[in-house]
């Protein structure tokens, strides 16, 4: 079999720094499941890097090896957390506050959820009006809160081999793209002038990029999806990736409006609302958070469904979302989503979905998947100089990808893109699933 020529990827080696910003419902889930995992209280369940596998060659080889003995990836065991907050809980209160987790898998692992504590935040109620933080930084200018989160990246990279950061902290108000985020330049200029479109989400990820960090978005802020931040990352090859989890409704959503496109089923309306009751909800009950969420949650169906190409059937397309806030259900949400479709010679039919979800379960894996798939990028030069690593779209509402370019939101071409840059980073033939040979 023909195989290409293998990248030169630097073995996994040492501690792997894993810095989190917000260290809510879906950080603390993460922390602790790694943790649980590692004690072998609990499975990985959701997390490609530790459950999936990966078919290599044709299909009579019956070569399927695991993800993760494919790829040289950091052992769960060599992951190092730290992370930035805006209230001093440790992650054992932080985690007990957030809900998610039962009392039995937490007290199993108090003393460790306890020694990690929280460094101080940088935070503005401006960017977030729901959260009043009291464990921030103070600093003469937002240039000078980069150099302090700088300074907190090095001294954790003093101790770890590699270091990755992830956002996974609230939704900050929406905000468009302005003059201070087209160069590099101007965006320096703007943390020293304290620009206002400049969010503290920007000034995490400027500081990672700057230490040569790469940077994952939890959340659909405006942070990397800006020039300045795309020119930065070459620079100093520092991978960025897509931004907000693809996980309760959306998921669903990038699974179902491909199969009705792919039976040229129509759609005239598609309705999906949710209750969540814990501090992510209470967050996008302010409106200006929420049309943040709001324009990463519509962004989808327009991708998936073309209407330019099929007018006929996606062009009048209604698509409305809503997020209620009702704290009884805390962090386990209800997501209903009514779609409206319509088949042969125009018949209207009907789809009822109610997804039970528990939001950080959904997150965690991803977080995870994340972290361990930028480190690998970091460590392979031809991944790490394109900046943009669109084969990650598979875990967000909004993947990023280079400029001109639209994102694929499709779930499964963004899982084979995701497989096919694994094989063509190990010099293995790429699988196209066309199969005439197993023909002749
Ligand atoms: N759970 C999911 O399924 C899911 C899916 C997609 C996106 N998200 C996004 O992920 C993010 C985290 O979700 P969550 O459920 O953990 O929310 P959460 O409210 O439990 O946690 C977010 C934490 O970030 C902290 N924070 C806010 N601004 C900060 C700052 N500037 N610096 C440091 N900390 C800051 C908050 O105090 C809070 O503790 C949210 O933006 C959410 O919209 C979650």
């Amino acid at each position: 079999m023909s195989k290409e020529k293998a990248a030169q990827i630097q073995p996994a080696e040492g501690k792997l720094g894993v810095m989190v910003v917000g260290m809510g419902a879906v950080a603390t889930t993460l922390i602790a499941g790694v943790e649980a995992v590692r004690r072998n209280l609990a499975k990985p369940i959701g997390a490609l890097t530790q459950m999936g596998t990966i078919r290599l060659g044709k299909r009579t080889e019956n070569n399927t090896p695991l993800i993760k003995d494919f790829v040289p990836l950091a052992s769960l065991d060599d992951i190092v957390f730290t992370g930035w907050e805006i209230f001093p809980e440790d992650m054992y209160e932080a985690a007990q506050h957030a809900n998610v987790l039962d009392r039995d898998h937490l007290q199993t692992i108090k003393p460790f959820l306890e020694s990690i504590k929280p460094m101080p935040a940088v935070f503005d109620q401006h960017y977030v009006k729901r959260l009043n933080g009291t464990h921030v930084k103070q600093g003469k200018s937002k240039c000078d809160l980069a150099q302090q989160v700088r300074a907190d990246i090095q001294q954790f990279k003093s101790k770890v081999e590699r270091a990755v950061m992830i956002w996974t902290g609230s939704t900050e108000i929406f905000l468009e793209p302005t003059a201070v985020h087209q160069t590099l330049a101007a965006f320096e200029k703007g943390l020293v002038d304290d620009d206002p479109s400049i969010a503290p989400s920007q000034i995490y990820a400027y500081a990672a990029l700057k230490e040569g960090i790469p940077f994952a978005n939890g959340a659909p802020n405006l942070t990397v999806d800006l020039p300045c931040m795309i020119e930065l990352s070459k620079q100093t090859g520092a991978p960025i990736c897509g931004k907000d989890f693809k996980t309760g409704q959306t998921f669903i959503k990038t699974v179902l409006a491909p199969a009705f496109k792919s039976r040229m089923l129509g759609v005239s309306g598609w309705y999906s609302t949710n209750i969540l009751g814990n501090r992510d909800g209470e967050v996008l009950d302010d409106p200006e958070s929420f049309k943040t969420k709001e324009e990463s949650k519509l962004g989808v169906l327009d991708y998936i469904l073309q209407p330019e190409l099929y007018p006929d059937l996606y062009k009048d397309i209604y698509h409305k979302v809503r997020i209620n806030y009702y704290p009884p259900r805390g962090d386990n949400k209800e997501g209903w989503d009514n779609i409206d479709i319509f088949g042969w010679l125009g018949y209207p039919m009907q789809i009822k979905v109610d997804f039970l979800c528990r939001d950080s379960i959904l997150a965690a894996p991803l977080a995870l998947d994340l972290v361990l798939f930028l480190d690998l990028a970091q460590r392979t030069p031809e991944l790490k100089h394109l900046g943009i690593q669109e084969w990650l779209s598979f875990y967000f509402k909004s993947p990023q990808s280079a400029e001109g370019l639209y994102p694929e939101h499709d779930l499964f071409i963004q899982l084979m893109k995701l497989k096919n840059t694994l094989r063509h980073i190990q010099g293995e033939e790429l699988i196209t699933h066309l199969g005439l040979e197993y023909y002749d």
